[in-house]
């Protein structure tokens, strides 16, 4: 772990028009997060922890306040900057999954390298579909996977382009406890191979309590867990 932060969320207020007015989510947020520290966000559902995600992976911006990711001020970013930013840098792994669904585990699996014009190393991909036990299933339509079949290639997808920071929104939510615990190990291990910052939404106290740090959600801040 480096002392050097690699995400500073500076005075992060996020608010949203509904047709019944504006909604704050987030009210003056403020963190910082090391290169290299493994950190879980908690919270209730609804208090804002995919908003927060959104907001440190780029696919959103503060309504007030600022992001920095990597030496990079979101405010000085163009839109290309922040796409390209996020292809490069930063490996998602979503709540819903996101896989493509008329692409196969293994075209899902490339698409980070694909969109940055790489072709996949030879061996990479076999390697990572061992590592997420996906290798008898590597030509499957995405849309005919199981949950969990979805989950450990939306896993993969994020790490076959060894980005700095891996953003997990609850990567085990829909494993059972067997298959979670193998996938979080993958997880856990990938990010210690490589140094990466993991920052991981979760429900499970089991898994918040193996990271480094743990912030929780609550009354539209963000605080530190003792
Ligand atoms: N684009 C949007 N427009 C309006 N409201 C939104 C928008 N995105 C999120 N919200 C609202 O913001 C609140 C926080 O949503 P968010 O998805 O961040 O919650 P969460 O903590 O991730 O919940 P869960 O644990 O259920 O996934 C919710 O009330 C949601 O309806
Ligand atoms: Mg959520």
């Amino acid at each position: 772990m480096s002392t050097e932060p690699i995400l500073n969320i500076h005075n992060v207020s996020k608010r949203f028009e509904t047709a019944s007015g504006e909604i704050t989510i987030l009210e003056n947020v403020s963190f910082a997060i090391m290169s290299g520290e493994k950190v879980a966000i908690i919270g209730p559902s609804g208090s804002g922890k995919s908003t927060l995600l959104s907001l440190i992976g780029l696919l959103d911006t503060p309504t007030t306040g600022n992001v920095t990711i990597a030496g990079r001020n979101i405010d000085l970013m163009t839109e290309k900057d922040m796409a390209y930013f996020r292809n490069k840098k930063i490996g998602f792994i979503f709540q819903s999954f996101e896989l493509i669904s008329a692409f196969s585990v293994s075209e899902n699996i490339s698409a980070p390298l694909d969109i940055g014009g790489k072709s996949i190393p030879d061996g990479a991909l076999y390697k990572i579909l061992t590592e997420v036990a996906m290798t008898n299933r590597a030509d499957a339509l995405s849309y005919t996977l199981s949950g969990g079949e979805k989950q450990r290639v939306a896993i993969a997808r994020a790490m076959i382009h060894k980005p700095a920071i891996i953003l997990a929104d609850e990567p085990t939510g829909s494993l059972d406890r067997t298959t979670g615990e193998r996938v979080l190990k993958l997880l856990l291990e990938a990010v210690a191979e490589h140094n990466t910052t993991l920052i991981i939404i979760t429900h499970d106290e089991n898994i918040a309590n193996r990271m480094d740090r743990v912030f929780e959600i609550k009354n539209k801040g963000v605080y530190e867990r003792n």
